[in-house]
């Protein structure tokens, strides 16, 4: 299980898989990718009073009466024939025929490339492995060459275009995001950021970063004739970087990339100004991935590991600790800690969790079934190390960047669980969606805690449409506030509150649904205000109505990422006053992280877990307690 599980460590050579999660086909089959994408139906754009309706609907639970009463009127208003919904609905229309995909740029600026928040702790995702067993540089570099072998392995399939497609509800998914992850980094701007991708260059990179003791390296992963290097040419290549970074005292030059987007743009310009420090900059943005070789931290107890080591994952502890090993702009950061703390971070713009986390399960898998093939050995180039030129105003930026990283080290409230009880098993056992049934414990932690129902985020995947991203199930529902409200009163009967819990999760089964369909409505309508601010148009009034803003302060934002490996995925919360909660459910355990922020006293990721742990058990009870035939 997470934070006990013990992996037993091989000695490095050429590593073997036996039975990877996805197999690698060595034939390259030249077009396949874009053949698959092309058969995939574009994203449509719901219909404009379905999307009114359902908007008035999920108001109902978080909005008070006589608010929904005023935004009744607008949206009627909006929608009237002839009128504003009308007209942007229309231009909307005409921007999918134009268009692979009328959102997913959209989204991407304004989901993440328009974000100035910075990206560590509000936007990047962790990912929590569970501890290996070692504790000392060997142990470490050992995993780590084997990590990034497994990664390459997966990236054949990149190469290759052999990836096997995959499916959801029976339905095949856009396979887009995978190609946008490895040789690929966000880069600052002083008002919005871009992200660049160097995989389709004509030369596409063959190294990959490792940063140790704050110092960056080159490490080229391939040899001339465009063969991987084996595990144990990695290591050995490893072996060379420890030991040209035992200094300890280096400036963190990859901490700036955790500032505010507006100070790291500024700081970056001022950065590259000089020549080497713009190389430097460039080969980390370009590199496969980075592999980041954290100092020990503090040794955790089995309970508190998980915990520490999303933390760890997330910001890397602080300035005098692993937050400057890091280059926090890059799409795909591995963590190796000599104290055998794995993980890793991913910064969001280019993919959601599903992607990374499959890419992460078959890394897994390649880690473990390994034997020992030693080949004779060809003496490899020292691995470049990066310089940079510390100027007076570059060292105030960092100084500035680390005491803005301490104090956001100091605000994140975490707290992983890995919840023993039971997992996907029972839900399925009653015929119920393991996600829903999830959901609505989470609906009835938040309530026993805060004595109200909240707006809520699930992520949807929209993959089954090309270049899908995002939409997002509302697991607030007027069913789920019946049955939250029903729970705990002590007039109501078993009966009743079982039933109300499976219209509950009925409702929230039919949301599902409908969202990865397509056709839920916060996509639509952020579709709608843009195209009136592409229009140059005045915004209508139903988006800058306060129900609208109220509906978008999501105090639970929730995702699913499964994965086969027995992690779990963690982020921060999006409003101050909010919790984060990712889980994997797996087959008789669900591991789940929740995230809040110190500075607000009405919330407590500790007491929230707790309150979820408890809500689990006490809906299992219900449905347990309840006999079938009375139903
Ligand atoms: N009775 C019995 N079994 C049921 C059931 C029922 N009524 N309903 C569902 N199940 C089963 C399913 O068949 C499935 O079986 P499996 O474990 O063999 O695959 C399992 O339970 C899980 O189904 P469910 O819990 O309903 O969830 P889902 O797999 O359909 O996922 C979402 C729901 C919303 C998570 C998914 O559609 C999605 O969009 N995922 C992407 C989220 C994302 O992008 N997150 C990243 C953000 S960074």
């Amino acid at each position: 299980m997470l934070g006990t599980v013990a992996r037993t460590m091989v000695k490095a050579g050429m590593v073997k898989p036996s039975s990877l999660v996805k197999p690698v086909s060595v034939t390259r089959i030249a077009g396949r990718y874009l053949a698959h994408q092309e058969s995939l139906p574009k994203l449509p754009v719901p219909p404009l009073q379905q999307t009114c309706d359902r908007y008035l609907a999920v108001l109902d639970p978080v909005i008070e009466p006589e608010k929904l009463n005023h935004t009744q009127k607008l949206v009627e208003e909006f929608q009237k024939p002839g009128g504003v919904g009308e007209r942007l609905q229309k231009g909307l229309e005409g921007r999918a025929k134009k268009t692979e995909n009328w959102l997913s740029d959209w989204w991407l600026q304004t989901a993440y490339l328009e974000y100035r928040m910075p990206v560590v702790i509000y936007s990047s995702p962790g990912v929590v492995l569970p501890r290996l067993e070692f504790s000392d540089c060997q142990g470490q570099m050992r995993y780590a060459a084997k990590l990034i072998a497994g990664v390459l392995d997966f990236k054949t399939m990149i190469d290759n275009e052999t990836l096997p497609v995959e499916y959801l509800g029976g339905k095949q998914l856009c396979m887009n995001q995978y190609y946008q992850v490895l040789s690929s980094c966000r880069i600052p701007g002083t008002n919005r950021d871009t992200v660049a991708n160097y995989a389709l260059d004509k030369k596409s990179p063959t190294h990959i970063t490792v940063v140790h003791n704050f110092q960056f390296f080159v490490l080229d992963v391939y040899n001339s004739d465009g063969i991987p290097l084996t595990v144990d040419q990695i290591y050995i290549q490893l072996e060379k970087i420890w030991n040209s970074s035992l200094e300890t005292n280096k400036e963190p030059i990859g901490i700036l990339t955790s500032n505010h987007r507006n100070s790291w743009g500024k700081a970056y310009n001022n950065l590259i100004k000089d020549k080497t420090n713009k190389e430097s900059v460039r080969a980390i943005q370009k590199s496969i991935l980075t592999i980041c070789l954290d100092a020990p931290m503090p040794r955790a107890s089995d309970n508190m590991y998980p915990t520490r080591a999303a933390v760890q994952m997330l910001h890397g502890g602080g300035s005098r600790l692993n937050s400057g090993n890091r280059w926090f702009d890059k799409t795909l950061q591995f963590i190796i800690g000599e104290d055998g703390m794995c993980g890793m971070i991913y910064e969001h713009a280019p993919a959601e969790g599903p992607p990374i986390v499959a890419l992460l399960d078959h890394v897994v898998e390649y880690t473990k079934n390994s034997e020992m093939v030693r080949i004779p050995m060809v003496p490899l180039p020292v691995p470049q190390k990066l310089c940079f030129n510390i100027t007076p105003e570059i060292k105030n930026d960092i100084e500035e960047a680390k005491q803005n990283m301490n104090i956001m080290v100091h605000d994140l409230d975490m707290k992983v669980n890995v919840f023993s009880h039971f997992g996907k098993n029972f839900p399925k056992s009653q015929k119920m969606s393991p996600d829903a049934f999830i959901q609505m414990a989470l609906q009835l932690a938040y309530y026993r805690m805060h004595k109200r129902c909240c707006p809520t985020y699930e992520s949807a995947s929209l993959r089954m449409f090309r270049l899908g991203r995002t939409d997002t199930i509302r697991s607030t529902s007027i069913d789920s506030a019946r049955f939250t409200k029903a729970m705990d009163d002590p007039t109501k009967q078993n009966i009743e509150k079982v039933a109300l819990l499976e219209k509950a999760i009925k409702a929230h089964r039919a949301y599902t649904d409908m969202a990865v369909q397509g056709q839920a409505i916060d996509r639509h309508l952020l579709g709608l205000k843009l195209q009136a601010i592409e229009d140059l148009a005045a915004l209508p009034e139903i988006f800058m109505d306060t129900s609208y803003a109220e509906a978008l302060h999501y105090n639970l934002s929730t995702s699913q990422v499964p994965a086969k490996t027995d992690c779990v995925m963690c982020f921060g919360p999006v409003v101050p006053d909010g919790y984060g909660v990712c889980y994997n459910p797996m087959e008789s355990h669900i591991n789940y992280s929740v995230s809040a922020f110190n500075s607000c006293k009405d919330t407590n990721a500790s007491q929230m877990a707790q309150a979820l742990e408890d809500a689990l058990i006490d809906m299992k009870t219900l449905l347990e307690q309840t006999p079938k035939s009375k139903l």
